[in-house]
This record gives C-alpha cells, sequence and structure tokens, in this order.
C-alpha cells in the first residue's frame, strides 16, 4: 500500500470533513449531509458517504475523496495536503522527493518565515525593547495571560531584526519578497524589516497556522494605525477572519458567533468569555468569510462599533448573512453615560464581562435595528419617507424564508414605521416576483439509467456479482451504456473491502465517470447497504433483462439481413439467416418460460 491509500485507509472522512462542515447523520447508512462549502446554499445539499469514503454536493456537482476535499477547501497542493492530513491525524509520512514540488516548497518557506517571526515578535515584547509595548497594554487592560494566549508581539524598531534571522535562514530572495515580512530597498541592495516599532496581531488559519499579522501603531504620528501584511501565497484577505481557530469549537458548541470589527474588539470579548469570536481584519465582510461562519453556525451576532462607519458595515454584513441564510441580531452599545461612543472593548472593559455576555444574550434581531435606522434615516412625517424606509427594509425581509414569520415581520414593520400593512404586502409581492425572475436554474445533472443504477449498486455490494455476473456482461450486451467505463473499471477489482473496492474503482475513471459514480452511489433515493442476496437477485434480473433485449435486438438484425438477402435474390443465406431468427426466437421463449416457473 502507498502512503496515499495508507493515509486514505486510517482516517475517515466524515471527521476530516466534519472539521469544516457541520455534518448530520442520515440514516443508518453512513451518510451524512451538511451545507456545501463550495457554494451557498440554505438547505443541505452536501452529502458524504462514509462507507465509500467520498463526498458530492447536489446543488454545485463538487465531489471526491477526502485529498480533493482538503485541497480544494483549503487551496492546498497535493503535497501540501498530505502534509497536512498526515500532521493532523499523526500518520507519519515517508520523507520523499515526489512530495514536494515548487508551489508548496514556496509555502513551506512563508510558514517557516511566519513561525519565526511570530516567535521573535514574541521575544521582543519580553524583552527590553518590549517595555513601551507592554506598558500600552497594560494601559489597555490586555493580562498577561491574553498576550500569551493571542501571541502578541513587538517588532523591533531598526528594521533588521526579522531579516537578521531569516539571511541565517537563508531564505531565497524570491522567498523573501514573496512573505510580505521584509521590502526590498528602493537603493541600494537588501531588505529591511517590512513592521518596525508596532504591537503585533498574529493572523492564523483556519488550522492555526500564522499566515500574516495586523501591526499597530502605538503613536498617534505613526499612521497607518493599522498595517496589515498583504496579500501573500499564504494569506488571503478576503476568506481570513481573525481569531477562527480559537473560536470554531466555541461557535459549534454554543451555535452562534459573535462579529466584531477588530483585533481589540476580539480580545476584549474573548477576555469577557465569550470564545465565538471573529472579526475579519479591518477588510470588508466577503462571501467568502460569511460561507465559513456558516460551516460553524447558523446564528450570527453583529457587534461593531456605534459610528458611521460601524453601521454602514453592520448594514452589508446583515444583507450578507442573511443571503446566505443565517439568523442574524445586532447588538448596539450605543454610549455610555459620558457620551463616550462604546466598541465592545470598550464595553467589557467598563461594564465587564457579565454585563456584556447579558448585553449579546439579550441582542435583538436584525429587523428592530434596521427599522431604528430606517427611523433615523428618513423622514417618517411625510409619505415619500415612509415609501423609502419601506424600500429600505424590503431586501432584509424578502430574505425571510418562512412565510408566517415574512407576514408577522411585515405587520411589525407595517406598525412600527407607522404606514398601511397593504403597503407593505404591495411592495412584499413586487419583490417576490422580482425573486422569481431572477432566481437561477438548477445546473444539469449526469442521468444513469436504472438498470445502470442497479447493476452498480450489486456490483459494489456483492462478491458473487463480480464474480458470476460481471464476466457474462459482455460487450454487446452492455452497448450504449453510460457506465461502460465504470463496469470496465469494476473488471480489475482485486479488494473484497468496499471503501477500498471503491478507491480502486474511481481510481481507473476519467472525471467524467467518476461524477457520475459519485451521482449513482450518492443518490438519496438509493438504498445503499445491500443484502449479498438481494444484490445478486437484482444483477440476475438485469442480466437476463439485458440477455433479453440483445436477442431481441439481434433477431431485429438478422430479419433486417434477410430482406435484404431476398431482394438481392440471395435466397440460400436468406434462409440460413431465417433458421437462426427461430433459433433465437425458441431461445428466447425458453428462457422466459423457465423464469416464469422459476418465480
Ligand atoms: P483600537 O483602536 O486599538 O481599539 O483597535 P481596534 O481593533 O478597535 O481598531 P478600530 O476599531 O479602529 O478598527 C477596526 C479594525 O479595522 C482594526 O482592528 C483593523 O483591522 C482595521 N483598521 C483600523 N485602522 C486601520 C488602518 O489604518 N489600516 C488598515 N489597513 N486597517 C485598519
Ligand atoms: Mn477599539
Amino acid at each position: 500500500m502507498d502512503f496515499v491509500e495508507q493515509l486514505k485507509s486510517s482516517i475517515d472522512i466524515v471527521k476530516v470533513i466534519g472539521e469544516y462542515v457541520r455534518l448530520e447523520r442520515k440514516g443508518a447508512t453512513g451518510r451524512y449531509s451538511g451545507l456545501c462549502p463550495f457554494h451557498q446554499e440554505k438547505t443541505p445539499s452536501f452529502s458524504v458517504n462514509q462507507q465509500r469514503q467520498f463526498y458530492k454536493c447536489f446543488g454545485c456537482g463538487v465531489s471526491g475523496d477526502m485529498l480533493k476535499f482538503v485541497m480544494e477547501h483549503d487551496g492546498l497542493t497535493f503535497p501540501e495536503t498530505l502534509r497536512f492530513l498526515s500532521d493532523r491525524y499523526g500518520i507519519p509520512m515517508p520523507q520523499r522527493a515526489e512530495f514536494s514540488d515548487a508551489e508548496s516548497r514556496m509555502r513551506a518557506a512563508l510558514y517557516e518565515m511566519h513561525e519565526i517571526a511570530a516567535d521573535s515578535f514574541r521575544d521582543n515584547l519580553r524583552g527590553p525593547i518590549g517595555a513601551e509595548a507592554r506598558a500600552y497594554l497594560e494601559r489597555r487592560g490586555i493580562s498577561q495571560e491574553l498576550i500569551d494566549v493571542f501571541g502578541l508581539g513587538f517588532a523591533d524598531p531598526s528594521g533588521q531584526a526579522l531579516m537578521r534571522r531569516f539571511t541565517e535562514r537563508r531564505f531565497s530572495n524570491e522567498q523573501l519578497e514573496a512573505s510580505g515580512l521584509v521590502r526590498r530597498r528602493n537603493e541600494g541592495n537588501g531588505h529591511f524589516d517590512a513592521f518596525r516599532g508596532r504591537l503585533m496581531f498574529p493572523i492564523h488559519n483556519e488550522t492555526g497556522k500564522v499566515i500574516g499579522f495586523g501591526g499597530r501603531s502605538m503613536r498617534e504620528e505613526d499612521q497607518p494605525k493599522y498595517l496589515n501584511s498583504p496579500e501573500t501565497p499564504i494569506y488571503k484577505k478576503t476568506t481570513v477572519l481573525y481569531n477562527l481557530h480559537r473560536a470554531r469549537d466555541g461557535m459549534r458548541k454554543n451555535q452562534r458567533a459573535v462579529l466584531v470589527e477588530g483585533y481589540m474588539d476580539v480580545i476584549g470579548v474573548y477576555a469577557a468569555g465569550v470564545k465565538e469570536v471573529v472579526a475579519s481584519c479591518g477588510t470588508a465582510l466577503t462571501n467568502q468569510q460569511v460561507r465559513t461562519l456558516h460551516r460553524h453556525a447558523d446564528s450570527v451576532i453583529i457587534n461593531f462599533d456605534p459610528d458611521k462607519a460601524g453601521e454602514n458595515a453592520a448594514e452589508r454584513a446583515i444583507q450578507l448573512l442573511l443571503d446566505e441564510g443565517m439568523h442574524v441580531k445586532v447588538l448596539s452599545l450605543g454610549s455610555a453615560a459620558d457620551g463616550a461612543k462604546l466598541d465592545p472593548d470598550e464595553f467589557v472593559k467598563r461594564f465587564g464581562a457579565d454585563a456584556y455576555r447579558a448585553k449579546l444574550d439579550s441582542a435583538s434581531g436584525y429587523f428592530h435595528w434596521l427599522a431604528d435606522r430606517a427611523r433615523t434615516k428618513f423622514d417618517m412625517r411625510s409619505a415619500e419617507g415612509k415609501v423609502d424606509a419601506l424600500k429600505f427594509l424590503l431586501p432584509a425581509v424578502k430574505n425571510i424564508p418562512d412565510k408566517l414569520e415574512r407576514a408577522a415581520v411585515a405587520n411589525d414593520l407595517a406598525s412600527y414605521l407607522g404606514v398601511d400593512p397593504s403597503m407593505v404586502l404591495d411592495q412584499f409581492k413586487r419583490a417576490a416576483t422580482d425573486r422569481k425572475t431572477t432566481s437561477p436554474a438548477p445546473p444539469p445533472r449526469p442521468e444513469l439509467p436504472t438498470m445502470e443504477r442497479v447493476l452498480l449498486h450489486s456490483l459494489f455490494s456483492s462478491a458473487r456479482v463480480r464474480q458470476q455476473i460481471l464476466p457474462q456482461l459482455t460487450p454487446e450486451l452492455v452497448q450504449g451504456f453510460v457506465s461502460h467505463e465504470i463496469l470496465d473499471a469494476f473488471r480489475h477489482v482485486e479488494s473484497d473491502d468496499p471503501a477500498r473496492i471503491f478507491t480502486e474503482v474511481e481510481g481507473r475513471l476519467s472525471e467524467s465517470s467518476r461524477t457520475l459514480l459519485h451521482e449513482a452511489l450518492a443518490a438519496d433515493h438509493t438504498e445503499e447497504e445491500q443484502e449479498e442476496e438481494f444484490s445478486w437477485t437484482q444483477a440476475v434480473a438485469c442480466l437476463e433483462r439485458l440477455q433479453a433485449d440483445f436477442r431481441k435486438r439481434s433477431v431485429a438484425d438478422l430479419k433486417a439481413q434477410v430482406k435484404v438477402a431476398e431482394r438481392e435474390g440471395r435466397f440460400g443465406e436468406a434462409l440460413a439467416l431465417m433458421a437462426e431468427v427461430k433459433q433465437l426466437e425458441e431461445l428466447d421463449r425458453a428462457e422466459r418460460d423457465q423464469r416464469r416457473r422459476a418465480s
């Protein structure tokens, strides 16, 4: 067994994918389903087949084994995926050159550089040059424990420290420049550190590797306030959420995520015991980030800064989250008695962890927040103002999937805005027709005839079918089969273990046949855990049916040949052909009689 096979047979795909997608077991057949991480959806069409160890999405059509899942989901190369899984599940990987290509060597170097940088920043913060930063953190109420949890650090102001370490390790110029951690000098040779004299927040990917940094200036005159790592091969800003790797478990346990704006807010909220908190690192929330959230929770509480920027960002976030079909609440903390606007971090510090958690638990639905916003945005005394407010709120309302809830909200809305309920309903109807005309058609799926599907299932489930029926499925019998490539692959199967059989067959298929196979085996309406006996009976029935069809085809064929022969005056030949037809017809009759007697 080579390493890839060893890896696949020692890890359960349900466990691997379960770290990314909330999977629900469906029935006793080892099938799981959840929301597809590769496209946007509200109802689960992503299914994982435990016995065959593969996944398939009926919505967008993706399918494959655990390796393909991790590769495509995390954007890793094949060798990186092997390494990742072998690390994650403790399966030692042989040191072989074939597992490292240029791309993964580059990434490995970048990960290493980021690890070196994080260590170095941490050391600086502890040492003599970190005194000012330590004092700053203390002023902001960040304990040593929090500093350790979040791996905070300080970038040496000289601009040489990191570069020196990288030089010792002999990273190439290409690697240095790709890292975003150092920059090339404008004049002369050499590089200098990109972050200097800043408080450093390491940013991790979902699996906990450092992939970038946010660096906060500690003086007003040092601009910008936050300097973030550039995009690199390991840091894709639109997909990363700050603190996700620490928040994942909490998100699943508490069935909610708390979304804040800044690094400091994440730390403050986390310190209040709310670990399911993430931020989007200073970029506007993206679709991909929303999908990532949805993989771990159904519900999000948005708690942005109570300023104009924060409110606009919240409005956008609400729409994105609703489009993804998530439950959305908004917590707005307002101002303190002294008029100071409170961001989550401030609030926790002033009023304590318990007060913040109570606020979170009593956060109201996004809808009230939006309605409040509408009332301040538009002049609610005029008729036009009311219509504008309604139009502003409509996109959010029409996303409510439940009819009754939607009607209730419409009613609420009418009284809240002081308009006639019929006006709200009228706007609803218009929105509904818009929605109908714009909804895209579902993607087409390859169709597999029932006969072929039944045969494939029987072949998987029964060794006897593979040994005795398969050899009888001659090329002329299975002529025109959509699944002929899959049948041929079965002829090479050596194993008796279902998961192995699947891998062996799958390994021989073209992309389109593979899709067909997944389609056939993952389809919800087929019972896949078949009894040997049942499989046998089914396969025999298929075989007989195919043989009968073949005889019928042959008879029709021969009869056509008879006609041609007669027309062309080859009577002897015609007679011989006729005899053959008779023989076939008799054989067919005999077979049918026998079957009738048997049943
Ligand atoms: P403090 O101001 O120290 O409390 O930090 P904060 O995290 O609360 O920051 P703030 O509310 O000002 O901004 C929210 C987030 O936006 C920050 O955490 C950063 O991710 C990002 N951000 C803020 N200022 C800048 C900037 O000047 N440049 C960039 N690139 N991002 C910024
Ligand atoms: Mn702040």
